[in-house]
């Protein structure tokens, strides 16, 4: 049994957060501990370096606080996120920025880490510049990839939403397989 942290940069009730939760049933079924976060109290980082100063402690006040201590405690980050004009969300990257509170001398605690994304594009290029920040960010930070499921064009009216079975399956497999 892992422990594993969901980190969800879109609204409630999204096809992002609809493609989390597949994946989340799946790795329940394994026995895996899950939390998850939807970040909708989150601000970026503002670079004043107070945290390497004061304790590792980021001068912000907003939901990252209760987070620090969920990430600190998992073994595996989830990251999911829409695809928002060919990247991540901004409230995923702003995420990602404030972990720099809790590094020493710019090394990261050692995570497992998987990407977790919806386009409203078919495209076989959509996630292509988003893939590659994945992939530089978890080489910065030292993490081991395990996996990503990527479900091209989902659709998103007013109260519905829709991602292909297929996706769905991938991300309950994969949650299944850790
Ligand atoms: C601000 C914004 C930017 C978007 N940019 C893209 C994009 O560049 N390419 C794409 O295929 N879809 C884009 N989309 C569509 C979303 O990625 C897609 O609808 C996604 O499934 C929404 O996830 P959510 O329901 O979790 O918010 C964009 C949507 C929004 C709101």
């Amino acid at each position: 049994m892992s422990k594993i942290l969901v980190v969800i940069g879109s609204g409630k009730n999204g096809n992002t957060g609809h493609l989390a939760q597949s994946f989340i049933k799946g790795a329940i079924t394994s026995g895996h501990d899950v939390q998850k976060v939807i970040l909708d109290n989150i601000q970026g980082c503002i670079g004043c370096q107070s945290c390497q100063r004061n304790g590792h402690r980021c001068v912000i006040h907003d939901s990252m606080e209760d987070i620090y201590p969920l990430f600190k405690e998992a073994d595996t980050i989830v990251l999911a996120s829409p695809l928002y004009f060919w990247s991540i969300s901004g409230r995923l990257k702003s995420f990602i920025d404030r972990l720099y509170a809790i590094s020493i001398n710019d090394e990261y605690p050692p995570k497992n880490t998987i990407l977790l994304m919806t386009s409203g594009s078919n495209g076989f290029y959509a996630f292509e510049q988003a893939i590659s920040f994945y992939r530089f960010y978890t080489k910065a930070l030292g993490w081991l990839d395990k996996g990503m499921v990527l479900a091209y064009g989902c659709k998103k009216e007013l109260k519905h939403h829709f991602i292909n079975e297929q996706y769905l399956k991938e991300a309950y497999d994969l949650g299944k397989s850790l």
